[in-house]
């Protein structure tokens, strides 16, 4: 019995024999020889059955092998330069374990609805792959960081009985006798747990029922949500970009192989270090209308705004201190100018737009009465959050990050349904 390998190990192996385990990614024949490209989801590797050295039924099984049938494959691991891994496999034998008839994903183009009917199979193509990958790494770096820095990992719940972003974009659900929503964002119940711990933060999914078709939404994304004690506008800022740098700097290191297989620039990538140049709301308006936009203050910025206003720079920027009237009604009021809260948007370069949005909290209880009955939020339901400004309230803030978004980024994707394994999309549900 040869030692099991996996394709991203068979250095380890050089001149030995080894099984393989896997699925046929792709074939050709020369009539004496035939190239069978073995993929294992650790890699792809060619393997060479020579019709002289493998013997008849070797030989004929290879040949009835189709695309994406399982198979296990024995061989001779060789180091090969121009082999696109390093290293090559001589076949000795070929065991087929799971046919695919008619695989409907071919090697050709296919339009995007028939890829995302097929998402299921589409994950198996090697770019679908270096995505899920690095979307991994991306939260494992995003966990390596706040678990090092004194964070604790908090997971809000998914059903709740209110809405933290506004109640036009609610997923409801029937919660027995009563009415839930899916959660919109676990903030609420971070600010709750930070009293409780300090640092923490959620990784999980949102939903928002939001009728947007652009290649920046998505109905069900996941989010990672840090919430600080004792933390005012300034250290959440330094917090945010000292994350995303390190998050940028791991992919950078650990998934070079996957950023290759995506043809992305990594010139763009590198660049990304803290500090991350700021710009108030005030300066980009007046900077968005010197450069021909008709945008006035007190208006959100849309998709075009944001690209352009973040095309100045190499990183990602900050816009903040935005008009109160256009964000959330939990936003601190800045001391010095009650028109604006104390709150920014990271803005992605390269038009990726807002990846991260964040903002120190409101922590004066009557305040945040005020603002309850300001956007017509019933009390009873948020009692539990004016709780937080009853018992020891103090200044705190933290920021959600759209890890799709911010795949997509790094990724160098045209939009976010890639960064997610299995999309949920305006119309699309299945699979
Ligand atoms: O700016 P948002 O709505 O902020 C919040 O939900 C805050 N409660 C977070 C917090 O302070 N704890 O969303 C945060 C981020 C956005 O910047 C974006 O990256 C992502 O979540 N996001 C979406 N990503 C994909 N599809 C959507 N529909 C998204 N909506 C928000
Ligand atoms: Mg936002």
């Amino acid at each position: 019995m040869n030692p099991i390998a996996t394709i991203d190990h068979v250095g380890d192996y050089v001149g030995q024999a080894v099984t393989l385990r896997g699925w046929l990614y792709n074939k050709r024949s020369s009539g004496k020889i035939q190239f069978l490209q073995l993929r294992d989801g650790t890699g792809t590797i060619q393997c060479v059955a020579v019709k002289s050295e493998v013997g008849e039924d070797v030989w004929s099984a290879c040949e009835q092998l189709t695309q994406e049938s399982a198979l296990l494959v024995d061989g001779l691991v060789r180091e090969d330069k121009r082999a696109a891994g390093g290293y090559e496999i001589t076949a000795t034998g070929v065991t087929p374990v799971g046919e695919s008839v008619d695989y409907p994903i071919t090697l050709k183009e296919h339009g995007v609805d028939f890829l995302l009917d097929h998402r299921h199979l589409w994950i198996r193509t090697p770019r679908q792959r270096a995505i899920l990958k690095i979307r991994a790494e991306v939260q494992r770096a995003m966990g390596l960081f706040l678990d090092s820095n004194g964070f604790t990992r908090v997971d809000p719940p998914v059903l709740t009985p209110s809405s933290c972003e506004g109640t036009t974009e609610l997923f409801n659900t029937k919660y027995f006798d009563e009415e839930a929503y899916l959660t919109q964002s676990g903030q609420m119940y971070m600010e709750a747990a930070a009293m409780a711990l300090g640092k923490v933060y959620s990784m999980g999914p949102s939903f928002r029922a939001e009728k947007s078709k652009t290649r920046r939404h998505l109905i069900e994304f996941w989010m990672i949500e840090p919430e600080m004690a004792y933390y005012g506008h300034e250290d959440n800022l330094r917090v945010q970009e000292e994350f995303v740098t390190y998050v940028v700097q791991h992919v950078l290191q650990h998934c070079r192989g996957e950023l290759t297989t995506l043809d992305r620039d990594v010139t763009r990538l590198e660049s990304v270090q803290a500090p991350f140049p700021r710009m108030s709301y005030d300066d980009a308006i007046t900077w968005l209308q010197d450069h021909g936009h008709s945008i006035q203050w007190g208006e959100d910025f849309g998709a075009p705004h944001e690209t352009e206003l973040a095309e100045q720079f190499d990183r990602p920027m900050f816009i903040e201190k935005y008009p109160t009237q256009i964000k959330a009604f939990y936003m601190q009021p800045d001391p010095e100018r009650s028109e604006v809260v104390l709150c920014a948007d990271m803005l992605a370069p390269e038009g990726y737009g807002e990846i991260v949005g964040g903002s120190q909290r409101i922590h004066d209880y009557e305040l945040l009465k005020r603002r309850f009955q300001e956007h017509s939020l019933p009390a009873d339901t948020y009692d539990w959050y004016l709780d937080l400004r009853r018992y020891g309230s103090v200044p705190h803030s933290g920021f959600g990050i759209g890890l799709e978004r911010t795949v997509a980024w790094i990724c160098g994707l045209e939009h976010v349904r890639e960064a997610n394994p299995f999309p949920r999309l305006l119309n699309r549900l299945y699979p």
